[in-house]
């Protein structure tokens, strides 16, 4: 088997060293608050606006399109999940299915799922921040509450949060994900206010005429790339988070039962919320109203003269985004983790924590990129980024999922995909016609140029410094 073919078995993949197993202290509730906790984030509280501005009320259609390509992933993640219950997510089904060079692809793209998303929803937070700081009047210049591709020079409240999260990881998973679950209340009783005070100005004559850009994606004079596919390409950022629970696998208790229950829990119930409040939105605000400002959940909440709902809403979208942040940097920080430990990245780095059963220099150099990135990039340059290397990723988890069924159909599924020939080819075409069609043309060079980057890193160091390379040379 050449370098790029060459897998990792999965038996390989499961049985792990002393000094490199994650400690397993996760139970179901973690997981589905883990889900929770990146799924229903900035996409709720900004996308949603942006997202009627390029589909009209249709925009309805791009949840509903997104919310099935995610379930058609959850489901294929269960299977592999449950099956290679350890770190890594989509990198590790890959190594095992696919061969190392795909892997390492899938894993350089998970980058852009993880990291990039994590720091842009840093700076989305941040902006929370600043708009808070001057409502109090602080004398803090703005230079220090924005990057310097932002007009600023750096974005302090970025940073700092990035560093809390950072701190959270190191002190220990089972502790961080404790605080996730309490946010995680504290975030859905608040959208849950929204559906019930907009619920009251429900006109379904606003949902008229229902699609005004078209259905299907195109570039306007403007520039803008507007219908409802459009829109679906950029909400889908407002949709992952659900696989950053297989992330957790090997911390997980029964992994059988608890990740089946957290990766397809959370994704409904992350899917009911998201259509309940689009339509509660659409439904109380003219879109062309709201889809012009960063807080529309906010803003249709002041337009019924509900100012101290808004407060609240505003509050906790404060409160809930570092949520986001941490269940995005656990899951890249764990992906570094396993692509060390396979030798793809210096081993050095994949070492746990002796008291605290973390991989401590790992999440602080992940901390450290976050918060770097989220110093200087404005988030709307790299939300459809981040959609890009997920796409990837859920492609890839289809596929090997599919592609183990035919090669080795005999193996114990604790979670078996239904109808998996229909679920695995329309998460494989829809992810697939989201990124071609969906997705603008810059994003699309970004994602070739970054992964063009990664491959030469992995011809220079990962492909002869592999565990599998070394293990080839000796035999
Ligand atoms: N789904 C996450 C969010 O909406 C990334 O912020």
């Amino acid at each position: 088997m050449n370098a790029i073919t060459r897998r990792k078995t999965i038996e390989a993949s499961i049985k792990l060293e002393g000094s490199h197993r994650l400690k397993a202290t996760l139970g179901w509730p973690h997981l589905v608050a883990i889900g929770v906790g990146a799924i229903v984030g900035t996409g709720i509280y900004t996308l949603t606006g942006i997202g009627a501005g390029l589909a009209g009320p249709a925009v309805i259609l791009s949840f509903l399109i997104c919310g099935v390509i995610c379930a058609c992933a959850a489901f294929c993640y269960a299977e592999m999940a449950t099956m290679i219950p350890v770190a890594g997510s989509a990198y590790t089904y890959s190594y095992a299915v696919l061969g190392e060079g795909l892997a390492w692809i899938v894993g350089w793209s998970l980058i852009l799922e993880y990291m990039v998303a994590a720091s842009a929803v840093a700076v989305g937070w941040s902006s929370h921040v600043s708009e808070f700081i001057h409502y109090l009047g602080w004398p803090v210049p703005d230079a220090f509450l924005h990057g310097w591709m932002s007009g600023g020079i750096l974005d302090v409240p970025a940073i700092l949060i990035s560093a809390a999260v950072t701190l959270l990881l190191v002190i220990g998973t089972r502790e961080s994900a404790t605080v996730n679950l309490v946010l995680v209340g504290i975030k859905l009783a608040a959208l849950l206010l929204f559906v019930v005070l907009t619920a009251q100005a429900f006109d379904i004559g606003r949902f008229h005429p229902f699609a005004p850009f078209g259905y299907s994606a195109h570039v306007d004079p403007d520039g803008v790339k507007r219908g409802v596919l459009a829109a679906a390409a950029l909400i889908f950022f407002a949709f992952y988070g659900f696989d950053a629970v297989s992330t957790a696998a090997e911390e997980t208790k029964n992994p059988g039962r608890n990740l089946t229950i957290g990766i397809v829990g959370s994704m409904v119930v992350c899917t009911t919320i998201y259509m309940a409040v689009a339509a509660a939105a659409l439904g109380a605000s003219y879109f062309s109203d709201f889809a012009k400002t960063g807080a529309p959940l906010v803003y249709i909440l002041n337009s019924l003269n509900h100012g101290m709902a808004a407060q609240i809403v505003a509050g906790a979208a404060i409160v809930a985004l570092p949520t986001v942040i941490l269940v995005l940097m656990y899951g890249q920080s764990r992906i570094f983790f396993v692509m060390a430990r396979d030798g793809l990245l210096p081993e050095r780095l994949a070492r746990v924590h002796k008291t605290r059963g973390t991989p401590v220099l790992m999440t602080v150099l992940t901390g450290i990129v976050v918060a770097l990135i989220a110093a200087v990039v404005p988030l709307d340059k790299i939300a459809l980024l981040a959609n890009a290397g997920t796409l990837c990723a859920f492609i890839a988890v289809a596929v090997c999922m599919m592609t183990l069924r035919v090669r080795d159909p005999g193996r114990v599924r604790a979670f078996r995909t239904p109808l998996p020939w229909v679920v695995g080819p329309v998460c494989v075409v829809g992810c697939l016609y989201l990124f071609l069609n969906g997705l603008p043309q810059f994003t699309q060079w970004w994602f070739v140029i970054w992964n063009g980057i990664g491959l030469v890193l992995y011809f220079l160091y990962g492909m002869r410094a592999s565990r599998l390379a070394r293990a080839n040379a000796q035999a």
